[in-house]
């Protein structure tokens, strides 16, 4: 047998490993686990969008490959037209937008388009692995921008060494932020946008969650920056927007060029996303509002948080996003160390802060999308079971905010 690439080693080793044996064995056992892991939305794609799907699988034309340089043209015209809806900024469908198979997909693929050997790719620290292991495997050096507490888990420009900058292809941001639940404001990208203008860097913002916000929250995008366009590329979902994610559709925009190369290497490796697909993609941008997820998840997190604070582990209250990012609430227990007492003691799943890196460490993530819940009660039903851990220690409680 073959080895595979060396750039496979690049991957790091799968972190929750141990987790997902403990979980495995406790279910095996018959405890009914409360996972609090999973960052997928749990409730059904919408009534409406699955009924546009079976009239464009009706359809033989979409039945056949897609063969539009950027995707079905439909779905490119409905994103724009969302995007200049809600963000006020207009695009145009046939030269500054792509569709994807997942924004997953884009996301990666844009590291390949753009990365090679001696090229720095900038990546948050913590932050979604996918953007630094493919700059990995590209040959890229990575670079990774603490994101701490003290400075709303926002990039400091100040502490990227200029050398670092000169070299600098890409730099990764997303906001809301995945793991930390953090939102972004108009002087940060007016910051990232001004400094990529001034290195020539490809500024890629992930907007997987911008549209999971609460309390009427609307989330500001870079590209709204006048000039962001020059040097920026967004990668948009409709996995959480829509209860989608195994359909397997996002969508990049901004500048012509990004959109173009990430585009030109896509064509040499997928024929695009079945256009059925795209075509109620187009519906549900067009026709429909998830409020009604929203204002669940909105439930729950008021269930979660104040449960939370009351029994003594003060966790921050995200606008945006449906995680909860906590400080580890036991004395001297790491973030894998006190997952898996959680686990263990409560059979309640948590996910270690450090799995989405180092500077996660100290940290966990509790996500919003249990399965199995109606309106909250399986929080209530968690909140009851960690404070009967034993694990909320009373020095220690209150460093989440
Ligand atoms: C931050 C972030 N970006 C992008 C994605 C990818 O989403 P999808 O490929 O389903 O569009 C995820 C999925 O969890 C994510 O958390």
């Amino acid at each position: 047998m073959p080895s595979p690439a060396r750039r496979l080693s690049s991957i790091p080793p799968y972190l929750f490993a141990e987790m997902s044996r403990i979980k495995a064995e406790a279910i095996a056992r018959g405890a009914d686990v409360i996972d609090l892991g999973i960052g997928d939305p749990d409730q059904p794609t919408p009534e409406t969008i699955r009924a546009a799907l079976v009239r464009a699988i009706d359809n033989p034309e979409t039945h056949r490959y897609d063969e539009t340089p950027r995707g079905w043209m439909p779905f490119l015209r409905a994103a724009t037209d969302w995007y200049t809806r809600v963000f006020g900024v207009t695009l145009d469908p046939a030269t500054q937008a792509c569709q994807l198979i997942g924004s997953k997909e884009g996301l990666a693929h844009l590291a390949w388009a753009y990365a090679e050997v001696g090229d720095v790719v900038i990546t948050p620290n913590p932050g979604y692995t996918v953007y630094k292991v493919n700059a990995l495997m590209a040959g890229a050096e990575v670079f990774e921008t603490p994101l701490r507490v003290e400075n709303g888990f926002l990039p400091v420009l100040a502490d990227i060494p200029s050398d670092v900058a000169r070299r600098a292809k890409l730099f990764y941001i997303c906001y809301p932020h995945n793991p930390t639940g953090a939102v972004a404001d108009e002087r940060l990208y007016h910051e990232l946008v001004t400094f990529c203008r001034e290195y020539d860097i490809l500024l890629v913002s992930d907007m997987a969650y911008a549209s999971v916000t609460y309390d009427g929250f609307r989330h500001p995008t870079a590209l709204q920056i006048d000039g962001a366009d020059e040097i920026t590329v967004e990668f948009h979902s409709l996995s959480k927007m829509f209860n989608m994610t195994g359909w397997r559709l996002g969508f990049a925009l901004g500048n012509a060029d990004a959109v173009a190369t990430l585009q030109k290497l896509k064509a040499n490796l997928d024929s695009k996303q079945f256009p059925a697909i795209a075509e109620a993609g187009a519906f549900a941008l067009n026709e429909v509002d998830n409020r009604g997820t929203l204002n669940l998840y909105q439930r729950r997190r008021d269930r979660l948080c104040q449960g939370l604070r009351e029994i003594g582990w003060k966790v921050p209250i995200p606008k945006a996003s449906f995680y909860i990012w906590a400080r580890v609430p036991t004395e001297g227990m790491s973030s894998a160390q006190f997952a898996t007492a959680l686990l263990e003691r409560a059979n309640v799943l948590v996910i270690p802060g450090n799995g989405y890196g180092d500077a996660g460490e100290g940290y966990v993530r509790m996500s919003l999308t249990l399965l199995g819940d109606q309106d909250g009660e399986r929080f209530d039903e968690a909140v009851r079971r960690i404070a009967a851990s034993g694990l909320v220690s009373p020095t220690t409680a209150g460093l989440g905010i």
